[in-house]
């Protein structure tokens, strides 16, 4: 005959289950403990009930109150148990407040927007301003006014992107010019002179078109920077001083540029700018195939029929004029073996570029 259950005996099976439950490793470990208690067959709550029947008769209620009991106090300490699991249970799709931050990816500045801008501050500090011209051009901006006639190669239907509707030209003048998308910045001089009097010191920052297909080199959309810096006796020395100076702060302190004749229609004497190779210092390396130079971009000094066309006194005006090619300095600077990924977009590229 088993001990009969009394009062002493619930608070002896009440602290043992709260003791258990406490050391419950999991949920499913905690269930078979409430069970071992609670449960409809071989439970303790369930032995002593059976007890009931077998007991002599003047004990029958107290066992059957000592049952009840430890029922209630074990249904309880279960319903408290199974709330705080809840509690501390993420549910699904809940926020995990103890989990570590996740980091937004940080956008930055494109490439050519930082090398721009690197640029443009390089050219800020020597005194230029900074201005810009539309991309939508007349043809007496982008070629007449540069001194390139009618018949000039350029102007050729196979390397100007032409608007198929032409829009009155801004001239004033009674021909209309056809529109199209300017080759150069060089359109931006004219402008730029139109509206102002020497002296001027300026840099023109924009994006050019021209009918190129894709390559290693060639987009049919890329960036120049345009210089034109006009007053008295402005000599070709200034304009090297001013390239040799971009070249040391935008390149390397050791830099040196070479001026190599060449010609544009827009100035005279002309000349080819190359940059000593940074890499190697002008001893010849992969960079600039053995060369020592790397081609950044043209100059030369404004020719005379540029003021003219744009109302100057060719007599008493002097200047010079150069165009770099923003991707070229790019290129050059970050040692980019291909233009296209500038246009591409891909992430892997231009997440090398995080400042
Ligand atoms: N416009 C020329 C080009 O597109 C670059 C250039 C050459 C600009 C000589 C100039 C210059 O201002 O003087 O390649």
């Amino acid at each position: 005959m088993p001990p009969i259950p009394d009062s002493a005996s619930v608070e002896t099976q009440i602290r043992a289950f709260a003791a258990d439950l406490r050391a419950a490793a999991s949920p499913r470990d905690a269930q078979t403990i409430r069970d071992k208690y609670l449960g409809r067959k071989n439970s303790i709550v369930a032995s002593w009930m059976q007890s009931i029947a077998s007991a002599p008769p003047d004990q029958k209620k107290k066992i059957g109150q000592a049952a009840n009991d430890l029922k209630q106090a074990i249904e309880a300490l279960w319903a408290d148990y199974q709330a705080s699991a809840a509690a501390e249970a993420p549910s699904a799709g809940a926020v995990d407040v103890t989990l570590p931050g996740r980091m937004p990816p940080l956008g930055h500045r494109h490439p050519l927007t930082i090398v721009r801008e690197r640029m443009e501050a390089i050219f800020t500090r020597m005194g230029f301003a900074i201005v810009e011209g539309p991309e939508i051009e007349d043809e007496w901006h982008c070629f007449d006014a540069l001194n390139m006639p009618a018949d000039h190669p350029a102007r050729d239907m196979q390397d100007t992107l032409y608007l198929a509707t032409p829009v009155k030209g801004e001239t004033g003048r009674p021909d209309d010019f056809r529109t199209m998308l300017r080759t150069h910045t060089s359109s931006i001089q004219i402008r730029y002179m139109q509206a102002h009097q020497p002296p001027i010191r300026i840099v023109a920052p924009g994006r050019v078109y021209r009918r190129d297909d894709l390559d290693l080199t060639h987009t049919p959309m890329f960036s120049q920077m345009e210089g034109l810096v006009v007053g008295p006796a402005v000599s070709l020395a200034d304009l090297k001083g001013t390239l040799v100076a971009f070249a040391r702060d935008m390149f390397s302190a050791t830099s040196r540029v070479r001026f190599r004749p060449s010609f544009f229609p827009y100035t005279e004497p002309s000349a080819e700018v190359d940059i000593s190779c940074w890499q190697c210092d002008g001893t010849g390396c992969a960079m600039c195939k053995q060369s020592g130079w790397l081609e950044v971009g043209g100059c030369g000094m404004v020719h005379p029929a540029v003021f003219e066309a744009v109302g100057y006194d060719a007599e008493r005006d002097t200047g010079f004029a150069f165009g770099i090619g923003i991707e070229r300095v790019a290129i050059l600077r970050h040692q980019v073996q291909d233009i296209r990924l500038f246009f591409e977009n891909d992430l892997r590229f231009l997440e090398q570029f995080p400042y």
